[in-house]
C-alpha cells in the first residue's frame, strides 16, 4: 500500500471513529485493541477528551502497534465484583462471588494494586444476577471456545460491573485464573474439597460434581510493604504471626511474600506480603476479627487499609474500626 493510500484510510478510519463517538455521547470509553501494559485504556468524560484519545492512539502512535486498532466502549458506571465458574469445556460450575479493593488508599484512593482486600459473597450480586451471569456471560464463553476448537477447562473469571443505571450485569474484563485476594475468601468459604473438583474439570466430569460453600462470609485484608504499588524494601522482619492466627479459630493468615530468614524469622520478601482472612456470620464480624489479627501483628514496615467492605456496610458500623 502506498503512503498516499495508507493516509487516505486513516483519515477515513478517524472520520468514522469520531462520528461513532460523537453518536455514543460522553463520557466513552477509547482503548488500544493490543496488550498496553494495563495502561491502553481512555475513560474520556468529554467529546474533546475522547477525540484526542483517538488522535493520540491511531495517529500519534501513542501505544505503538498496540494502539493501531482502537475499540470504543460504552462507559459503565457501577460496582465490580468478580465472579468464578470452574469449567470442564462442556459443564461450568458456578463458584461464589467476591468484591475486592484496586485502589491503594483508603476510600478507593490512590494508584491501582491488584487488590488490597476483599470479601465474598459480594451481596450486590444477587442470585439472579450470577444465574443471568451463567447464562449470558460463562456458558456462552464456553461453548464459543468450544466450537473454535479451544476447549477451556480451568477457571474463567469473569470481572462484572453491576450497572447503576440498569442493575444489569455486565462484562469488562475476562481472566483465565482465581482472583487474588478474592481466591482466599473463597477458600475460606469452601467446604468441599478443591483438589477434587479440580481434578473431575480436568477429567471433563465436572457434571458429577456439586460443590458445598459455607452460609457464612470471609474477608481478606492484605498487609503490602511501605510503598508499594511503587518501590518498596524486601526483608523487613514480621513479628507475632502465630498469636494473631490463635486470636480467632477463622483467622487464616495467607502467605503472599514472605521469606524466612537463616534465624528462621518471617521477613517480607514482595509487595503484597500478606492476606490476614477471617470467616464470620457477617461482613462485620469478619472485619472484626481480620483487623484485631493485623493488630497483634507486629511489622511496622507494612501497611493495610482499613476501611476493607465499606461498599457492604453501612458508614457507622466502619467508623468504629478507623
Ligand atoms: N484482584 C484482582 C485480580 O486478581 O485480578
Amino acid at each position: 500500500m502506498t503512503s498516499l493510500q495508507q493516509s487516505i484510510e486513516l483519515s477515513q478510519m478517524l472520520h468514522l471513529q469520531n462520528k461513532y463517538v460523537k453518536e455514543q455521547g460522553a463520557p466513552v470509553v477509547v482503548k488500544a485493541d493490543g496488550l498496553a501494559a494495563g495502561k491502553g485504556v481512555i475513560v474520556a468524560v468529554s467529546l474533546e477528551e475522547a477525540y484526542e484519545a483517538i488522535d493520540s492512539m491511531l495517529v500519534e502512535g501513542s501505544f505503538g502497534s498496540a494502539g493501531s486498532r482502537i475499540i470504543i466502549e460504552e462507559f459503565l458506571e457501577g460496582e465490580e465484583v468478580s465472579f468464578f465458574a470452574l469449567v470442564d469445556g462442556e459443564t461450568a460450575l458456578p463458584l461464589e462471588s467476591a468484591q475486592d479493593h484496586k485502589r491503594v488508599g483508603n476510600g478507593d484512593t490512590g494508584p491501582n494494586t491488584g487488590g488490597m482486600g476483599a470479601y465474598s459473597p459480594a451481596s450486590v450480586l444477587t442470585k439472579e444476577l450470577e444465574a443471568l451471569v451463567m447464562e449470558s456471560v460463562i456458558l456462552p464463553t464456553m461453548k464459543g471456545m468450544a466450537a473454535e476448537g479451544c476447549k477451556f477447562v480451568g477457571v474463567l473469571y469473569a470481572g462484572i460491573i453491576v450497572e447503576k443505571k440498569t442493575g444489569f450485569p455486565k462484562l469488562i474484563e475476562y481472566n483465565v485464573r482465581f482472583g487474588d485476594p478474592e481466591c482466599q475468601v473463597l477458600m475460606m468459604r469452601l467446604e468441599s474439597d478443591l483438589a477434587q473438583a479440580l481434578l473431575a474439570a480436568c477429567r471433563g466430569e465436572l457434571g458429577k460434581v456439586s460443590l458445598e460453600w459455607s452460609p457464612e462470609s470471609a474477608m481478606v485484608v492484605v498487609m503490602a510493604s511501605e510503598g508499594y504499588p511503587g518501590p518498596y524494601k524486601r526483608g523487613s522482619m514480621i513479628r507475632n504471626l502465630e498469636e494473631a492466627e490463635l486470636l480467632w479459630p477463622t483467622v487464616k493468615i495467607f502467605h503472599a511474600g514472605t521469606d524466612l530468614d537463616s534465624d528462621g524469622n518471617f521477613v517480607s520478601s514482595g509487595g503484597r506480603v500478606l492476606g490476614i482472612t477471617a470467616k464470620g456470620k457477617d461482613i462485620k464480624e469478619d472485619r472484626e476479627r481480620a483487623y484485631d489479627a493485623i493488630e497483634a501483628i507486629n511489622w511496622p514496615e507494612g501497611f493495610f487499609r482499613r476501611d476493607i467492605g465499606w461498599r457492604a456496610l453501612s458508614l457507622d458500623q466502619l467508623t468504629s474500626n478507623l
